[in-house]
């Protein structure tokens, strides 16, 4: 008889490869993931603004005088894309930080104004008893400008377009002045600073501040300034790659305190954002500044 032919084993169970197709799509998912959480990052980042405290002592403050806290805000770009309940929030906020005197840096909409009067209609709600202050932007000057300058006084607040006035604190005074953006206006100093000589002590809003490269040494005591927004995105807060693009100077205006030889400039990051409200290791900030006397000490 014909021997019976051995049963060969079935194979060993191999895993399939994945076809080319599922490959692919495993890839894009992934790719498609890693843009969604970097857009989720710098939403929430965006989202949140910080409130940042200064104390700072000059010399030419007058010794008499009480500290003056200050609250200093910029950057809203309220644009189609920014909330303008988040900036509600913010308002909140620094109404309840109960601040002396409060100013305003400029780019409060994007720059054909679509939601200017949303964003003045919650800048209107900010609260001190010295008042409101203000200067322009560049996006604010590059369509209407007299329209952003009569937007924010009917929000009650002041603008000061190359102005200034003295602030009588009871043991002395103050000049306090503002000029018109460094890009698109006339910046000038010296018609914000009035009767101040170099003795007083002479505060200055400047949306710029590479404004601040061109003033005389010892001019101005304190600029507050913005308009660089921190960079808005940053490797992990040490350098960012966009700075060059709002200021000639690299990286030096990017946010904080800067001595710069000729003054002291304030930079604030900002509380919004540009093209999108989004940041990415430079979150938006407002800036809350004790102003007093060197030797002063203690919080008012
Ligand atoms: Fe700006």
């Amino acid at each position: 008889m014909p021997e019976e032919p051995a049963h060969s084993a079935p194979p060993p169970e191999s895993v399939a490869a994945p076809a080319p197709r599922t490959r692919r799509r495993v890839r894009v998912s992934r790719v498609l993931l890693l843009l969604l959480a970097v857009v989720a990052w710098g939403v929430v980042e965006g989202g949140v603004c910080r409130v940042r405290r200064h104390e700072l002592a000059f010399p030419d403050y007058p010794a008499g005088a009480a500290p003056l806290r200050a609250a200093f805000l910029t950057d809203f770009h309220l644009d189609r894309l920014a909330s303008a309940r988040r900036l509600g929030r913010i308002v909140d906020r620094v109404n309840a930080e109960a601040p002396d005197i409060i100013f305003l840096g400029g780019d409060y909409a994007d720059a054909k104004l679509e939601r200017l009067d949303d964003c003045l209609s919650e800048l209107a709600r900010l609260k001190a008893p010295l008042g409101v202050w203000a200067v322009l932007g560049n996006h604010d000057h590059v369509h209407a400008p007299a329209r952003v300058l009569s937007a924010l006084r009917e929000a009650g607040i002041t603008p000061l377009e190359n102005e200034g006035f003295w602030l009588d604190l009871g043991g002395g005074r103050i000049r306090i002045g503002g000029v018109a953006d460094f890009w698109h206006g006339r910046p000038d100093w010296e018609a914000a600073a009035g009767t101040a000589g170099p003795g007083d002590f002479f505060l200055l809003l400047a949306h710029n501040p590479d404004y601040t490269e061109t003033l005389p040494p010892g001019a101005v005591d304190l600029v507050l300034a913005g308009h660089t927004h921190d960079g808005q995105a940053t490797v992990f807060g040490l350098w960012s790659p966009f700075i060059g693009i709002p200021s000639r100077h690299g990286q030096k205006y990017r946010a904080g305190l800067v001595d710069n030889g000729r003054t002291t400039v304030l930079v604030s990051g900002g509380a919004g954002g540009l093209i999108a409200p989004m940041r990415y290791f430079a979150p938006p900030s407002v800036e809350v500044v004790t102003l007093r006397a060197d030797g002063q000490s203690g919080r008012p």
